[in-house]
């Protein structure tokens, strides 16, 4: 993991500015509300395909008051703050030191008792049957996803539930057909072909940071789970809100045509089930 999370210490300043400033623009704008938030975002041009997943993750979670949560992977701490707010007692795990230390500084600066902790979510070290809800958002597009789901499946108690969101198999697997340059159409092949890609994303220091993730068809991502006794109780395949044209005009058409995030929530069965 250590130099995955090298990589995302390098891109935890970009990820939690795009997360923290768009996610709420996002929001606002969904509520008809033009906030500071908003005028920013446009301003910096923010506004990334994670947001969409917002209003629909935040639906997912429902009324976590008195839950225990973890917030798996939870890099600048985004959803981690929003739990901790909505009443829940919330621990939130990142492979990065610089998106942990963003985290705390966030937490503190609203006097939230949220606790992060840098960690490996392939390797918890945390209790079992610890949690009442555990989130995990864009996270498992990682070479372990097998060990990761056992963790996340092993500190949740029997009866609580598990959201993940992942980028969706359809748009990993379809590449842009060009024609000099120009954006045809997406083409899909090999969906059932497991295999490492690289994307290079670029931080605010001009850096070039080649970030490594994996396709893997969509059962690969719901089997672990079933093995362990998890039951899926909702599947969710985000599209944009009309609003996310004005943050991202560029990716909005294509974000309407074909799916790029997926959501499932899994409850671990009690053993009688
Ligand atoms: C795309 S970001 C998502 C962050 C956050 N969940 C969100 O939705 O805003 C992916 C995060 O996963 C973390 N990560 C990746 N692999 C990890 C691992 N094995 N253990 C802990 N964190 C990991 C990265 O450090 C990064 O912060």
């Amino acid at each position: 993991m250590s130099s995955q999370s090298e990589k995302w210490d390098k891109l935890a300043f970009i990820h939690n500015q795009d997360r923290e400033i768009a996610s709420h623009a996002y929001m606002d704008l969904i509520a008809g509300q033009k906030t500071k938030n908003v005028q920013l975002a446009l301003k910096l041009n923010l506004g990334s395909g994670m947001l969409i997943e917002v209003p629909y993750i935040l639906r997912l979670l429902g009324d976590v008051r008195g839950k225990e949560v973890l917030d798996a992977g939870c890099g600048g701490g985004f959803y981690s703050l929003w739990l901790s707010e909505n009443g829940a007692k919330v621990l939130g795990v990142d492979g990065s030191k610089e998106m942990i230390k963003i985290a705390k500084e966030k937490a503190a600066r609203k006097m939230l008792d949220t606790r992060f902790l840098v960690g490996d979510v392939t390797d918890l070290r945390i209790e079992d049957s610890m949690f009442d809800l555990v989130l995990s958002t864009l996270v498992l597009g990682m070479k372990e996803l097998d060990k990761a789901i056992r963790e996340l499946v092993r500190v949740t108690r029997n009866g609580g539930d598990i959201v993940i969101s992942i980028l969706h198999p359809i748009v990993i697997a379809a590449y842009w057909e060009r024609e000099s340059r120009r954006k045809l159409f997406r083409k899909l092949d090999d969906y059932f072909l497991e295999r490492e890609l690289e994307a290079v994303w670029e931080n605010e220091k001009k850096e070039r940071v080649p970030h490594t993730f994996y396709h893997r068809p969509l059962q690969a991502f719901t089997q672990p789970f079933f093995e362990k006794g998890c039951i899926l109780i909702d599947l969710i395949e985000p599209r944009p809100h009309k609003v996310y044209k004005q943050l991202n005009p560029r990716e909005y058409e294509d974000m309407k045509r074909i799916p790029h995030f997926m959501i499932l929530k899994f409850r671990k069965a009690p053993p009688s089930l």
